[in-house]
């Protein structure tokens, strides 16, 4: 089989592998999709912390079962799955209380272990969803991105009167705003970014204004309007975000992380304790993927508005520079194997 593997970063090659045997517990998966993320991109360069290295990448992928480990019922085989990145432990702390996507020992498919972007990948059987026949193929390779959004809102709680706020209009950005309106009917979300383009999806995929705070002053504008937010979710992750979240949050108002910067960032105690805020982070996912499969199945999401490429798996090296570096034009670029 063929894999794409980072030998080291700055180092992608396409090699010849031997087609893995599931293991107790596990499935094989023939990939048929696999979606590009930022956190592919990082390991290629080198700039992923926890990835080691030579690593197959791809983490958001689709396939169908074609072999089974002992332990594993037969009849899975043949079945369409997308395949949840996360694996766990399930005895520590964590795990315990249902956050196995902060296991001690975690383990991240694509990142601590070889991943989807391959003919073939191997997962525990738990980790491998069942799709209903209504979604297509690529459409089931967009359900990690979206369970990302499950998780962080899952958190924030979001109601339909609330007044949300969502920086960055990237893949996560995007997620997050088909979730806050086709799953929680949030009535106004607003939307920051400093990319033109990027808020023209915004707009596509429900943002009911959006805002481009390279060209002017969000909080100046969010003053002239009389608007303070009551939910903001910060999916651009830049340091300087949070403080200004803070200062703009309504009262008693959640903010939502999911950032992995290790530069400090400076926020008062005075700024959220004064005004009661509620700071979540979110990481991955934690078992949302029976979530997100029903929420696309009943159409209260849409994946079909972030994909905006398609590629053979061959061009995966092309695929990955475009994606990094045209964000006017690319949101997610899906694999597609064969
Ligand atoms: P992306 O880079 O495609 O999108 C980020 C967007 O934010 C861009 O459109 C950019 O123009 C915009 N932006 C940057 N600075 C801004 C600012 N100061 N104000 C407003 N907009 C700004 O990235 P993607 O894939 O959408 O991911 C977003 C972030 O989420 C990344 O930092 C990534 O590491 C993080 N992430 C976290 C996960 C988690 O589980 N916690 C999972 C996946 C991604
Ligand atoms: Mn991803
Ligand atoms: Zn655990």
């Amino acid at each position: 089989m063929q894999s794409v593997v980072i030998e080291q970063p700055g180092l992608l090659a396409i090699q010849q592998r031997p087609l893995p045997q599931p293991a107790a517990n596990e499935v094989r998966v023939k990939v048929k999709f696999a979606g590009i993320c930022g956190s592919d991109v990082h390991i290629y360069h080198g700039h992923n912390p926890f990835a080691r290295y030579p690593r197959v990448i791809g983490h958001e992928f689709f396939g169908v079962i074609d072999q089974v480990g002992s332990d594993v019922a037969p009849q899975r085989i043949g079945e369409r799955v997308s395949v949840d990145p996360v694996v766990s432990c399930g005895h520590c702390y964590p795990c315990s209380i249902g956050r196995p996507n902060v296991c001690t020992e975690l383990q991240v498919i694509g990142v601590h272990r070889d991943g989807g972007f391959s003919d073939y990948a191997c997962a525990p059987a738990r980790n491998a969803y069942r799709i209903p026949d209504s979604i297509s193929d690529r459409h089931a390779a967009m359900v990690e991105p979206f369970t990302i959004a499950a998780n962080i809102t899952a958190h924030l709680q979001p109601n339909a009167a609330d007044i949300a706020l969502v920086y960055g209009a990237g893949p996560m950005g995007l997620t997050v705003i088909q979730t806050l309106k086709g799953v929680y009917g949030v009535k106004q979300v607003i939307v920051t970014d400093r990319i033109k383009e990027r808020l023209e999806m915004a707009q596509e995929n429900g943002a009911d204004w959006t805002f481009n705070n390279a060209e002017a002053s969000l909080p100046a504008e969010l003053e002239r309007r009389g608007i303070r937010p009551t939910l903001i979710v910060d999916a651009a992750c830049h340091p300087a975000i949070l403080q200004e979240a803070i200062n703009l949050a309504s009262p008693a108002a959640r903010i939502g992380i999911m950032g992995f910067s290790g530069d400090a960032c400076t926020v008062t105690q005075h700024s959220i304790t004064s005004k009661e805020l509620s700071i979540f982070s979110s990481r991955l996912n934690s078992a949302r993927f029976p979530q997100v499969i029903e929420w696309m199945a009943s159409g209260k999401i849409d994946p079909q508005k972030l994909i905006t490429h398609c590629v053979p798996a061959a061009e995966v090296e092309q695929a990955m520079l475009m994606f990094e570096k045209d964000q006017r034009t690319c949101c997610k670029v899906l694999l597609q194997f064969d």
